[in-house]
């Protein structure tokens, strides 16, 4: 039995965050950003709002191209760093309001390796057996947890959300094929949220140093993703006998269109093979991977029989790569 993707969705709030008008808000401009990110706005979700809206707009676009009700799903996994609180999970939110009454589900924490950590996981119960329809979400509300007066971390983050079904079937050569998932907490002290949790619960002092925000040494960061997305993407090629020329399109993860071009050009890929959308969305964290592939599916370029070769890099140090056949029409 194999996992295959039937439905794609994503969703992103409608109000922008420019390079123009974080050029107000803190010691930046526009030609910095985008020659150094590629980033040229973003999108931020409403304040009263959280990011079970954009988990569930995201599924409910994946169910309505399924024409399938909530009632269908067996599991919902949210992989998310800004869940709406940390108990209960997110997941249980977005079972509530989609009214999904006959599943279960759970919260995923991978970082920016959220997404494929998570199709790996659900992948596995549809694999078994087990589930028949396993609901993968995406989902990063980063505004909650960003410092708008830090331009190391203000200019590249922003919100939205992505979704796919996973669903069972019975040919040999398609879904998701292999991956290799990675995990290096040595690399914790590089990016993360210092407070907040049970190493450092919310005080008075947290608030005043500002240590309820994402924090990062972008440098390490950078050569790291670079360095291991590589290494992860050329075994997982290698070890199903892949060469370049037979991926049709990799989805990096979208921190920075320099890692990812990097990324590209050391497997060997052209331009065209690559999905980039970071210019308009920043780094979603766990929703990069899925609102690329959704805008890929909605463009075309991707069509059955094709490979599908994911990677992505972030908080852990966490990483990996799903090589995927696509087979949705
Ligand atoms: N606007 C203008 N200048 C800025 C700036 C901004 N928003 N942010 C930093 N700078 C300045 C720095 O202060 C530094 O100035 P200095 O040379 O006078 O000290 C200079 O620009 C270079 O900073 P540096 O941090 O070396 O830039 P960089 O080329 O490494 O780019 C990142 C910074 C964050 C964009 C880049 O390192 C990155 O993308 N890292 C990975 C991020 C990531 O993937 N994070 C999420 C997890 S997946």
């Amino acid at each position: 039995m194999r996992a295959i993707i039937t439905g794609v969705g994503h969703f992103v709030p409608d109000e922008r965050l420019t390079n123009q008008d974080l050029e107000q808000m803190v010691d930046t401009n526009d030609e910095w950003i985008t020659t150094r990110t590629g980033i040229r706005e973003r999108r931020i979700l409403k304040q009263g709002k959280a990011t079970s809206h954009m988990a569930v707009q995201a599924a409910t676009r994946v169910m309505e191209q399924k024409g399938m009700t909530a009632d269908e799903l067996d599991l919902i996994i949210v992989a998310t760093s800004t869940p709406n609180t940390l108990i209960p999970s997110t997941a249980a939110r977005v079972q509530d309001e989609l009214n999904a009454r006959d599943c279960w589900g759970f919260d995923l924490s991978g970082g920016c390796s959220g997404f494929i950590f998570a199709l790996a996981t659900g992948s596995q119960f549809v694999e078994t057996g087990r589930h028949q329809k396993v609901m993968v979400i995406g989902a990063d509300k980063m505004s909650a947890i960003i410092d708008y007066e830090d331009r190391n971390t203000c200019v590249i983050f922003g919100d939205g959300a992505g979704a796919v079904l996973l669903e069972p079937s019975e040919a040999e050569d398609a879904g998701i094929e292999d991956f290799i998932h990675r995990l290096d907490g040595s690399g914790h002290k590089h990016l993360n949220m210092p407070a907040g949790g049970s190493e450092m619960p919310a005080s008075q002092e947290t608030l005043d140093r500002k240590l309820h925000y994402v924090v990062q040494e972008g440098k390490t960061v950078f050569k790291h993703a670079i360095t291991e997305m590589t290494e992860v993407s050329s075994r997982i090629m290698e070890r199903n006998s892949l060469s370049p020329k037979d991926i049709r399109l990799l989805i990096p993860h979208q921190a920075n269109l320099r890692i990812i071009d990097a990324v590209a050009r050391r497997l060997g890929l052209d331009h065209d093979q690559v999905a980039i959308n970071i210019q308009h969305y920043g780094n979603t964290t766990a929703a990069t991977i899925p609102l690329a592939l959704s805008e890929a599916f909605q463009e075309k370029r991707v069509t059955p029989g094709d490979w599908v070769l994911m990677t992505a890099f972030g908080a852990g140090f966490a990483w990996g790569s799903v090589l995927l056949k696509w087979t949705l029409d």
